[in-house]
């Protein structure tokens, strides 16, 4: 049923510099498999068809890639004139998402620099218990540190029991830990209701001077119900180094398993 993905990778990447001044953030390798690569696989497995890539001109390398590996997929490329925000980007791929079809479907959004090692890819755990009778958005959610809340968007919600999605009350953007409704985070993935790109056209700048994405589903709570999907899986924050070579040691870990034979 969801059949369109919007790749947002137009962020200029500055927590790891200096790699990213010369390659895009998107394409750093965990172990030898680029970030991108894992993202697309998550679609592919999630039975996404349509691929929205939100880039930059100052990284042609990442259609370079898709084009390289990938020929064969329905591969769209829409440039955000400027980093202006994960909303921004998502906006930006509008037009490549919906093709001017009549009926219009939910959109998929997948950040790549949020990996996630997970026995059901994570897209499709979300595609499966995702019910537009209950809520029309829904959001990856796990369980952070209570003192790490301001580096994430925060749910006012109950907390989900693993591989379950909840109603949430509201999102807040990185709240200090004392105003923090909760320790739930929402990380890298969404499916949203296609009505996300007019709520985004008039959700104006909010944390960073950025136009976000989660201040856009915010306004969308009472309108449209929006779900806290409590994923399984283990997540690495790749937007920085220590998650990328935690994420790299973590899959050197299970290729020694496997070559070992010891993994069952
Ligand atoms: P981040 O929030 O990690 O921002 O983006 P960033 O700019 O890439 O990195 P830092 O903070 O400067 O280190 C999360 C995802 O959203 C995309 C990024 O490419 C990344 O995949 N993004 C972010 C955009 O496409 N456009 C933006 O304006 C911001």
């Amino acid at each position: 049923m969801i059949k369109t993905a919007i790749f947002p990778v137009a962020g200029r990447g500055t927590r790891l510099r200096p790699v990213t001044l010369c390659v895009p953030k998107e394409l750093l390798p965990v172990y030898t498999t680029p970030l991108l690569q894992f993202a697309i696989d998550e679609a592919r497995d999630a039975g996404i068809e349509r691929f929205v890539f939100v880039t930059s001109a100052d990284k042609p390398a990442i259609e370079h890639y898709v084009r390289t590996c990938h020929p064969g997929i329905d591969a769209r490329f829409v440039e955000q004139a400027a980093p202006l925000g994960l909303g921004h980007a998502v906006l930006s791929g509008r037009a490549a998402a919906r093709d001017g079809e009549e009926v219009e479907q939910p959109v998929a959004v997948i950040l790549p620099d949020d990996l996630i090692f997970a026995t059901v890819p994570v897209l499709a755990q979300m595609a499966r218990a995702y019910d537009p009778a209950l809520c029309q958005h829904m959001v990856a959610a796990m369980k952070v540190r209570p003192e790490d809340t301001a580096s994430y968007g925060i749910l006012d919600s109950d907390m989900p029991a693993p591989g379950r999605q909840i109603a949430v009350r509201g999102l807040v953007e990185k709240p200090s830990p004392s105003d923090a409704p909760s320790n739930l985070a929402v990380v890298g993935r969404y499916i949203l209701h296609p009505t996300i790109f007019e709520t985004l056209m008039t959700t104006g700048r909010g944390a960073g001077g950025e136009i976000q994405l989660t201040d856009a589903i915010q306004r969308d709570v009472q309108r449209l119900g929006v779900g806290a999907f409590r994923f399984e899986g283990i997540r690495y924050d790749c937007g920085q180094p220590d998650g990328l070579l935690e994420a790299a040691s973590a899959l050197q870990d299970v290729r020694d398993m496997v070559r070992t034979g010891s993994a069952a």
